[in-house]
């Protein structure tokens, strides 16, 4: 297929490794190697960190280090910290530790909605709306997660219109971006194109990124179904950590490793050091006593080996 004349140059990635990626470890993370995995992925290049979120520690127990972990950072000038706010009290939690940008994450399923974050979507916006509010007047940006975007654990497939209802909603509230997430990895390109079309309505080019989990191994496919739409921001997860607690089966974001060898095989600008972002995959991965869930980096570090 002839690549479409809207594939951007330059492509702006978040590592949501720290966040989405450890949020699902079964064992504790101590913090400190949660601020020195921050520390390897801004030195690598990223511009954008999903560091961690200040939800409930009893549902997200992985996460209740929130406030110690973004008092460890030690931040770089130009790199966005974001992190996860359900509602007012999280977010009053995480302003004392200076986030650059919330992020509220609604599903566009209701059951979802229910398993996540435990209130429909109706209240979800209802609670979100004040945070949005609070979050602007302080000059905190606000981006919007909408989860399930093409299919639902306990739903199944996900029309676009619903996408579209939940974007336009994150829109009314004063939502500034939103992430369109495939929560388990089952989009296939066609489909996530529909989702991403669903949420163009209401929110420009520049204001919508791609979210990709890879349980099916679908995701680089509709990273590059995304980029044909001219869609140039993407979140993915240094050495594909992660998966959702309640999306069970589900596993990580397709690893940042894979889409920036992708991008700079396409002449795409990233800024990423792909060798330094493989030995923060390796950093993670060792601690966690597994291999990185990334082809790029087995292959690279399989070659450095040899
Ligand atoms: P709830 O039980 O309905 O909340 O939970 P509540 O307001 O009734 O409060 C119950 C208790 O929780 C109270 O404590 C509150 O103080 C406390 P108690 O009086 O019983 O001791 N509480 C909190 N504590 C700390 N921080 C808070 C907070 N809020 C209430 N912010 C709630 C509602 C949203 C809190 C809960 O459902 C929750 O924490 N869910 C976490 C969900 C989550 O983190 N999921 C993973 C992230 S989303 C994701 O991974 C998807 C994404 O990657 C995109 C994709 O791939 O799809 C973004
Ligand atoms: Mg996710």
């Amino acid at each position: 297929m002839a690549l479409s004349s809207h594939i951007p140059t330059r492509v702006s990635l978040i590592d949501v490794g720290p966040r989405d990626g450890l949020q699902n470890e079964k064992s504790p993370v101590p913090a400190q190697v949660k601020i020195e995995l921050v520390h390897r992925l801004q030195d690598a290049g990223l511009k954008e960190i999903e560091v961690t979120s200040f939800v409930s520690p009893k549902w997200v127990p992985q996460m209740g280090d929130n406030a110690e972990v973004m008092a460890g950072i030690e931040r770089q000038p130009g790199v966005l910290y974001s992190v996860l706010t359900p509602n007012l009290k999280g977010f009053e939690s995480a302003v004392d530790s200076r986030p650059d940008e919330i992020v509220v994450f609604g599903a566009a399923s209701e059951a979802f909605s229910q398993r996540n974050i435990n209130c429909s979507i109706a209240e979800s916006i209802e609670r979100f709306a004040p945070v949005v509010e609070a979050a602007l007047a302080q000059g905190i940006k606000v981006r919007g997660a909408m989860s399930c975007t093409v299919g639902c654990p306990y739903e199944g497939e996900i029309a676009p219109e619903r996408v579209g209802e939940l974007a336009r909603l994150m829109k009314q509230i004063g939502v500034q971006r939103v992430d369109v997430a495939d929560t388990i990895g089952v989009g296939t390109p066609r489909k996530v194109q529909a989702a991403m079309e669903a949420t163009l309505q209401h929110f420009g080019i520049d204001n919508v990124s791609g979210h990709f989990h890879d349980t099916y191994g679908q995701a680089l496919a509709n990273t590059l179904a995304a980029l044909e739409m001219g869609v140039w921001n993407f979140q993915a997860s240094v050495a594909g950590l992660g998966g959702c607690p309640y999306a069970k089966g589900a596993t990580g974001n397709v690893s940042t490793e894979d889409v920036v060898f992708m991008l700079q095989g396409m002449g795409i600008d990233t800024g990423i050091d792909l060798d330094k972002l493989v030995d923060a995959g390796k950093y993670i991965s060792d601690f966690l006593e597994r291999k990185p869930n990334s082809r790029v980096s087995t292959a690279i570090l399989n070659k450095r080996a040899g």
